[in-house]
């Protein structure tokens, strides 16, 4: 979502008038994308801010947007004082405004504000991450409200984009070249337009699949979608994918905990049997799909019993990947207001274990694919080796 916002904000520069540069030593104005779903990311902010002082002597303007820009609001000023602009997270289209009235004189401005009204999702394509693969963001926010989660507040409530709108930019996508596109936001499946615009023609059982199926009408070469959330995670999902052969054969449904007392705790709304209901239609569809999940290791209150529990979900679950995290109290969220009680080498001792077996269990599913062809799509050169390249399977 931080990146989609990146080339939002990129086009309604180059817009105004201005290049991009990602040296900044040579910029009038450097922009700090920031994340603070994690105590971590904050942190990293804070550092990037100090090092940006020194790098050149034009004095450059600052900009911090993004999460922790909406969250600590004028507070940045006070931390970090060479700070010029903060920009929210629903702001991205008026950064140029934002510039204008420093150069008009004025010392530190600040914009928390709703998107407008009317406001169009425009992202132009020379401001993609890849000239391959697209993010287009489906919906915005989040109402789901778990204890331990910032992104309510940090990017309000849930808006859907209109599907005719969402439709017509995978198909100018296909149009430019682009063979894959994710469709993005915080929970996908609580995709509800305001009208059925764009969708008339599509069946499926809630908005979010008669979007899929129209998405997947495009002809556009790969579809992928995240993140899912699993109370709202419908089997006719599932049934679009086996249907539609360019929807691809990945699901990421994060659980977070295999502990029913811990799953309340984090206020997910569901228990470990209506996940298991779900990862059980994904492994019987006709297709193989590939499944991955977000785990938070630590939470306040996790026993060793508990954490036992995840330890079993996660063998039951044969994830193809697996995004594990120490929990790390984040301020004004329901769940910073209870005793962070696990301590750092534990959380850091849950972690390793269960990084350890679920590379285990990880290898012997990637084992299976020696000897098999599978779809690439190239994305660019290895970082780790200049004799390979990197890229993704459907
Ligand atoms: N502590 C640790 N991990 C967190 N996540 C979200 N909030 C926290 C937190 N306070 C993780 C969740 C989520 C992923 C994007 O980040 O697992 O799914
Ligand atoms: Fe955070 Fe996801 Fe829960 Fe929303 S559904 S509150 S984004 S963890």
């Amino acid at each position: 979502m931080n990146v989609a916002d990146s080339e939002r904000a990129a086009t309604a520069l180059r817009q105004a008038g201005y290049d991009l540069t990602l040296l900044p030593e040579m910029a009038d104005v450097v922009l700090v994308n920031t994340c603070s779903v994690r105590d971590r990311a904050e942190q990293k902010v804070y550092k990037r801010i100090r090092q940006l002082r020194g790098v050149s002597d034009k004095k450059p303007l600052i900009g911090i947007m993004g999460c922790v820009a909406q969250l600590e609001g004028t507070a940045v000023f006070a931390k970090a004082p060479d700070v010029d602009m903060i920009i929210g997270t629903r702001a991205t289209d008026r950064i140029p405004a934002l510039i204008e009235r420093i150069q008009g004189g004025e010392e530190a401005v600040i914009d928390l504000g709703e998107r407008a009204q009317g406001e169009v999702w425009d992202v132009s394509p020379l401001e993609r991450h890849s000239p391959f693969v697209a993010f287009v963001p489906i919906i915005e926010g989040c109402n789901k409200f778990c204890s331990f989660c910032i992104v309510p507040y940090s990017r309000g409530r849930e808006k859907s984009r209109s599907a005719s709108e969402i439709i017509e930019e995978v198909r100018r996508l296909r149009e430019l070249g682009f063979r894959e596109v994710h469709l993005i936001g915080q929970n996908v499946n609580s995709y509800r337009p305001r009208s059925d615009e764009g969708l008339e023609q599509s069946s499926g059982a809630t908005p979010f699949c008669k979007l899929l199926r129209a998405v997947s009408d495009t002809g556009i070469e790969r579809i992928k979608f995240t993140t899912s959330f699993p109370r709202d995670f419908h089997p006719d999902i599932v049934a679009a994918i086996e249907e539609c052969p360019n929807l691809c054969d990945w699901v990421h449904l994060p659980v977070q905990s295999g502990s029913d007392r811990i799953l309340r705790a984090m206020r997910r709304g569901h228990v470990v049997d209506d996940y298991l209901r779900r990862v059980d239609a994904i492994k019987n569809s006709k297709r193989r799909l590939s499944l991955t999940s977000d785990i938070i290791v630590g939470f306040p209150g996790e026993t060793e019993e508990d954490f036992q529990d995840t330890m079993k979900l996660v063998e039951r679950c044969q994830y193809d990947g697996l995004y594990i995290f120490k929990y790390s109290s984040r301020p004004g969220t329901p769940a910073s207001k209870l005793n962070d009680d696990v301590s750092e080498d534990q959380k850091k001792t849950r972690f390793l274990e269960l990084e350890n077996r679920q590379f285990q269990l990880q290898n012997i599913i990637y084992h299976g694919y020696i000897g098999r062809t599978v779809s690439v799509l190239v994305e660019g050169r290895s970082a780790r080796s200049e004799a390979d390249l990197t890229g993704h399977s459907t």
